[in-house]
């Protein structure tokens, strides 16, 4: 193994290497063993008010994107009634649900800075039942200045959303690849944090910061902030570097990681061509179920 390897296995505080620590891991598929069977989710009688889950993780092209969206979709097929916030000027979500967004007069940008626009002004339908979008461009990365100099700074997000949550089941917030102020605006807003994380050895860096923020977060700005998972994407059963990463990422921190893991496949770059879901462009596909899964251990915390 490799000095980088070890580096980044101490940055979660884990010895690293010993025959008995890596072999394990390169006979049987560590996720598959972890496998259990999962509840169905209960069917919902009303709705609201929302429990807000922030997708992040400083590390770019993780899959934060991916996942609000298709968990999003899995969450609405089972009759909630889901609002995704994009909170990344790159407007990835919006151009992921096929709603391009640059052109748009009004986006979260203006929610978040003009106290006279709200944001159920701002959402718009998707083409999925049960799942709205709060879109965002370009115009918000001026916000990450402007909102330097406001009064309660941190908390602007909490503030715009608490008049919609009474109207969703969960709110979705995609952060962008930073823990700038957005970040923690998003951080400060939500109860739970889901970090998708690529199964590669410097991901395990990336969580040591990322976990250590939140702990900051939690502690001075937001005391009912937990980690409701960490979610492996861009799985390789076939690698067993991969392997070996999800092992590490489990033992340090165990029931935390969810169940469920997101294979890499070629289908999720073409749903964003697609500008849908994986539950709808291709709803039997092992991605699709996936996704499915997550969503009902999202359901079950
Ligand atoms: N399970 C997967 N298998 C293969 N490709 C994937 C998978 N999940 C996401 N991708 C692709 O990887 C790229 C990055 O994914 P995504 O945009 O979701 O990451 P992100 O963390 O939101 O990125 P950013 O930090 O830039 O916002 C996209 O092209 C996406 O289609
Ligand atoms: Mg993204």
């Amino acid at each position: 193994m490799s000095t980088r390897a070890e580096a980044a296995a101490a940055t979660v505080g884990l010895p690293f290497g010993g025959a008995e620590m890596g072999a394990p891991a390169g006979r049987v598929d560590p996720a598959r063993a972890r496998q259990r069977k999962l509840t169905e989710p209960k069917r919902l009688t009303s709705h609201g008010p929302a429990q807000v889950i922030a997708m992040c993780n400083q590390k770019g092209g993780v899959g934060k994107t991916t996942s609000t969206i298709n968990l999003g979709a899995a969450l609405a097929e089972h009759g909630r009634k889901v609002l995704l916030v994009d909170l990344d000027p790159q407007g990835a979500l919006s151009v992921g649900l096929g709603i391009p967004s640059q052109g748009l007069d009004r986006t979260i940008y203006n929610a978040l800075m003009e106290p006279s626009t709200t944001l159920a002004d701002v959402r718009v339908a998707t083409g999925i039942l049960g799942l709205d979008l709060v879109p965002s461009n370009i115009d918000l990365s001026a916000a990450e200045v402007q909102l330097v100099s406001e009064v309660a700074r941190e908390q602007t997000l909490l503030r715009v959303l608490a008049p919609i949550r009474a109207e969703y089941d969960y709110v979705l917030i995609d952060c962008q690849p930073s823990l700038g102020l957005l970040t923690v605006n998003a951080l400060t807003a939500a109860q739970g944090v889901i970090i998708p994380l690529e199964c590669e050895f410097f991901s395990l860096r990336g969580v040591a910061l990322l976990v250590d923020t939140i702990e900051k977060v939690k502690e001075r700005l937001n005391p009912s902030l937990e980690i409701s998972g960490i979610l492996a994407t861009m799985y390789d059963t076939r690698t067993v570097h991969c392997r070996e990463v999800f092992s590490r990422v489990v033992e340090a921190f165990g029931d935390t990681v969810f169940q469920t893991v997101i294979a890499r496949t070629v289908r999720f770059p073409e749903t964003t061509v697609a500008g849908q879901p994986i539950t709808q462009w291709a709803p039997t596909s092992g991605g699709a179920a996936a996704y499915r899964d997550l969503a009902k251990e999202v359901l079950a915390l």
